[in-house]
């Protein structure tokens, strides 16, 4: 009777730990140093950041791709690898993630650590710690995050509903909002846009269509901006399509800092979605904090990352950790 009443103390201890260790919602929680001791004697993390750091040394754009990536991984669905699958009908396939880059690198990453230890490291988490880590290469701050995600096993194009260059601050915010991010933290965000580039297709309708205008040009873009855009990097010209602009100024676009924010309010921003964060009385005043406080972006955009980190995400015993991150097990 003793020994049964200690059986079932203890397995009530157990379930009880098991409850706390699966958070109310039935799965596990994410954790800091998920992968400690997890990975016949590897560090995972000093893994995934060597290799982004080897990346970034010979191809800087990856600091822009893995943002972007990061972005359009978890705004569908979540943050659970499902953008990687290869395949027809896929995530990847849809037309706004047909220019997105960086796939290379996380498939590098998980082959190394298929290598050290099978089966363990899933390709969500991998996106998040490498970007992480592409962030504080090129210039931004060195941050936290929690792991432990697991990979979805679904994966469909006509899922993803991506926010439009077009979109006002209204819109953007209230995008944003339903994944429970604040207006403070979608500007930060768009802040990403303080790397890489764009191409001119995306931008000709403010050069050459404005407001559904035959030959008008946005008057909220800065004109010597304007001049330079038409006459130089975007012609007017079926064959300029391709060609990119940087988002941010040249010379800061491979930087993780605030000039984006600065660009703003000299109406210097590349995608109409960036400059109504400012034209917008409701953002202004987040651009305006943000483009005359330097160092408050770089301190702070880690922590609309991490939002952006968890969304959604699976855990325990949810999905999967894939064997190679383009397709299901
Ligand atoms: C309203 C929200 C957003 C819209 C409409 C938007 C739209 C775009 C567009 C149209 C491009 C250029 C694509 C191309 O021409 O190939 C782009 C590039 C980029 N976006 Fe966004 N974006 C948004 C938010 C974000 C967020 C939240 C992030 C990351 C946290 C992000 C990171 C990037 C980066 C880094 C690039 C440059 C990519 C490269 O150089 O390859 N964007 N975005």
């Amino acid at each position: 009777m003793a020994s049964a009443a200690r059986n079932g103390a203890a397995a009530l201890m157990v379930m009880t730990v098991a409850v706390l260790a699966l958070g109310t919602g039935g799965s596990a929680q994410l954790q800091y140093g998920f992968y400690k001791g997890k990975c016949n004697g590897s560090d995972v993390e000093a893994v995934v950041q060597g290799i982004v750091k080897t990346w970034f040394q010979r191809q800087n754009p990856i600091v822009a791709y893995l943002l972007r990536m990061q972005f359009h991984e978890c705004v569908i669905n979540g943050c659970d690898g499902g953008l990687l699958i290869d395949g027809p009908g896929t995530e990847k396939t849809a037309p706004p993630n047909l220019s997105v880059k960086g796939y290379d690198v996380i498939a590098a990453i998980k082959a190394e650590l298929e290598r050290r230890c099978p089966g363990v490291v899933s390709c969500s988490d991998i996106q998040i710690l490498a970007t992480r880590d592409a962030v504080a290469l090129g210039g931004g701050a060195a941050y936290s995050v929690r792991t432990g995600r697991r990979d979805r096993r679904r994966s469909t194009a006509s899922d993803v509903k991506l926010p439009a260059p077009e979109y006002t601050a209204q819109q953007t915010t209230a995008y944003y909002g339903r994944l429970g991010l604040s207006a403070f933290d979608t500007v930060l965000l768009l802040g990403a846009h303080t790397v890489g580039a764009t191409h001119c297709s995306v931008i000709k309708p403010r050069l050459y269509s404005y407001g559904g205008k035959v030959g008008a040009t946005d008057p909220g873009m800065d004109p010597s901006y304007a001049f330079v855009y038409k006459n130089y990097v975007c012609p007017n010209v079926a064959a300029s399509d391709n060609n990119l602009v940087f988002l941010d100024d040249q010379w800061s676009a491979g930087k993780v800092d605030n000039h984006y924010y600065r660009n703003l309010q000299l109406r210097r921003g590349v995608l109409p979605c960036d400059q109504n964060l400012y034209n917008d009385g409701s953002t202004r005043w987040i651009v305006d904090l943000l483009a005359n406080n330097t160092g408050l972006f770089t301190s702070l955009f880690p922590q609309a990352l991490i939002k952006l980190s968890e969304v959604n995400v699976l855990t325990g015993t949810q999905g999967e950790i894939r064997k190679v991150c383009n397709k299901f097990n």
